[in-house]
C-alpha cells in the first residue's frame, strides 16, 4: 500500500471500546494512518472540533444514528470527506440518510474486516485515479498590482499539495519581483530562468534539480532572487518546452503570472485549464479586470468558463457591490475572499501558508474551496454500490450481502 500511505483515515464513533480495536486492526494494513475520534456527548457531528479533515471518514453509528447522520449531512459538501458508514442495523431509513449525507459505502455490523478494507481501498483508488487523470494548470494573475495574486497562487498550490496529495508545482513567473520563495520560507539554489536557459536539455529528472522543495511536498520553481533578468531574456519557445516537461511530472501546476500580456504570458495562458483573475473592490481594479478579461477572451481565446474571478479582501458593506462587479465583468460566478490583514501579515512574515498557520480561519476555508473548484478535486464518483443496495432496501427487498462473510469480523 505504499502509494497510498499518506491517506489520512479517521474512525469516528461514540464507543472507544468499538473503535480503538478496529483502528489497531486497520493500522496494520494502512501504515498507521488511521486515527480515532470519539464523538462526545454534547455533539452529534462526527467531525466536530477537528482541526483538519481526514481523507476518508469511517463513521460507526451509535443508537443516536439519526442525529449523527443529520449533523453530518448538514455540513457543506466540501467539508464532508468520502465516508464509509458502519451501522448496527440494515434499516432503510439509515440507508436513506446515509445516501443523503453522500456516504460511499455502508456496512452492517458485524461486518467482515476485509470488506471494510476493500471499501477503504476503493475510495483511495478512486480518489487517486480521478485526480491523476485530470491534469490542471492554473494561472493566477492580478487585475492590479497588490491585489493578492501572489499570495493566492502560493496558498492554492500549497492547499492542493496537502489536501490532494498529488504532485504540485508552483512556478514563479514574476521574474523581476517574484516572492514565492519568501512567502514559503524557502531558499532556492536554482531558479526558473536557469531552467528556461537549460530547456534544450531538460527532462523530468533534470527538472527536479531546479525545484525547491517545500515540506508539504509542494515544489517551487522560484524566480531569480539576486539578479535582474530583463523580460526580453525569456524566450517563449523555452517556456513552452519547460511547461511540457513540468507536465510530465506534475498533475497540478500553479503559475504566478505578473500582469503583463506579452509573448511569454501568452504561451502560458494558451495552455492553462483555468485562469484566476484576482481583483479588489475598487473602481480602478474593476476597470482593469474588465479589460483583462476582454483580452483573455478575445485575444487569447480563453473560453469564459475557464476564467475564475476572485474578489480579494471582499467587504459586503463596500459601496461597490458584488452585483455591480458581476454586471461590469459579465461574470456570474465570482469567488469572494475576505480581508484578514492580521493573519496574512503574520503568516507572510513567518513564511507559513495559511493552511498551516490558520487552518480553520474563514480566509483559509474560502481558499480551500477555491482550490477544489480550480484544482479539479472532483465530486464523488457515482455511488453505485450503495445506491443499488439502498434502492433494493427501500423497495422492500433485502439485498444480498456483497460477499460471503467468513473470516475476521470486527466488533
Ligand atoms: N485577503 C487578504 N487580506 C489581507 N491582506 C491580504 C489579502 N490578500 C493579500 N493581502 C496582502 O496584500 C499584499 C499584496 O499581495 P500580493 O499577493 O503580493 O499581490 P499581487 O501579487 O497581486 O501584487 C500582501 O502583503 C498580502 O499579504
Ligand atoms: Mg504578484
Amino acid at each position: 500500500m505504499t502509494a497510498f500511505t499518506k491517506t489520512q483515515i479517521l474512525l469516528a464513533g461514540r464507543s472507544s471500546q468499538d473503535i480503538v480495536p478496529l483502528a489497531s486492526a486497520l493500522n496494520v494494513d494502512f501504515d498507521n494512518h488511521i486515527s480515532t475520534h470519539i464523538i462526545s456527548n454534547g455533539h452529534a457531528d462526527p467531525l466536530y472540533g477537528l482541526n483538519a479533515l481526514p481523507d476518508i471518514l469511517i463513521l460507526w453509528l451509535s443508537a443516536q444514528w439519526e442525529d449523527e447522520l443529520h449533523a453530518f449531512a448538514s455540513r457543506r459538501p466540501a467539508l464532508r470527506p468520502p465516508t464509509i458508514i458502519i451501522s448496527l442495523h440494515d434499516d432503510p431509513e439509515i440507508l436513506r440518510l446515509a445516501l443523503r449525507s453522500g456516504a460511499r459505502d455502508f456496512l452492517t455490523h458485524p461486518a467482515a474486516l476485509h470488506e471494510l478494507k476493500q471499501a477503504i481501498q476503493r475510495i483511495i483508488q478512486e480518489k487517486h485515479s480521478s485526480l491523476e487523470s485530470s491534469q490542471q494548470t492554473i494561472a493566477v494573475l492580478n487585475a492590479k498590482g497588490g491585489s493578492g495574486g501572489t499570495v493566492i497562487a502560493s496558498n492554492l498550490a500549497h492547499i492542493m499539495a496537502v489536501r490532494q496529495r498529488i504532485p504540485v508545482a508552483l512556478l514563479d513567473l514574476d521574474i523581476q519581483f517574484g516572492s514565492q520563495a519568501l512567502s514559503l520560507d524557502l531558499h532556492p539554489t536554482r531558479d526558473i530562468v536557469e531552467a528556461l536557459n537549460a530547456s534544450g536539455q531538460l527532462d523530468a529528472v533534470a527538472l527536479e534539480g531546479y525545484m525547491t522543495k517545500h515540506k508539504s511536498g509542494l515544489n517551487l520553481l522560484a524566480a531569480p532572487l539576486n539578479r535582474l533578468v530583463l523580460p526580453g531574456e525569456i524566450v517563449p519557445e523555452h517556456l513552452d518546452r519547460l511547461l511540457e516537461v513540468v507536465h510530465q511530472t506534475y498533475t497540478r501546476v500553479v503559475i504566478d503570472l505578473p500582469r503583463l500580456i506579452d509573448a511569454v504570458s501568452t504561451v502560458v495562458l494558451a495552455q492553462v485549464t483555468t485562469v484566476v483573475v484576482v481583483m479588489q473592490q475598487a473602481l480602478a481594479s474593476m476597470r482593469d479586470a474588465r479589460r483583462l478579461i476582454e483580452i483573455l477572451q478575445r485575444e487569447i481565446e480563453i473560453p469564459k468558463e475557464r476564467i475564475v474571478v476572485v474578489i480579494n479582501r471582499y467587504n459586503p458593506k463596500h459601496p461597490i457591490t458584488l452585483d455591480a462587479i458581476r454586471q461590469t465583468l459579465q461574470q456570474s460566478s465570482i469567488t469572494l475572499i475576505p480581508s484578514d490583514y492580521a493573519r496574512f501579515e503574520i503568516a507572510t512574515n513567518q513564511g507559513m501558508p495559511l493552511l498551516d498557520f490558520a487552518p480553520r480561519a474563514p480566509i483559509t476555508q474560502t481558499l480551500v474551496e477555491l482550490a477544489q473548484r480550480v484544482g479539479g478535486e472532483t465530486e464523488a464518483p457515482a455511488k453505485r454500490g450503495l445506491l443499488s443496495r439502498a434502492l433494493g432496501l427501500l423497495a422492500g427487498s433485502k439485498p444480498e450481502p456483497a460477499t460471503p462473510r467468513p473470516q475476521e469480523t470486527f466488533g
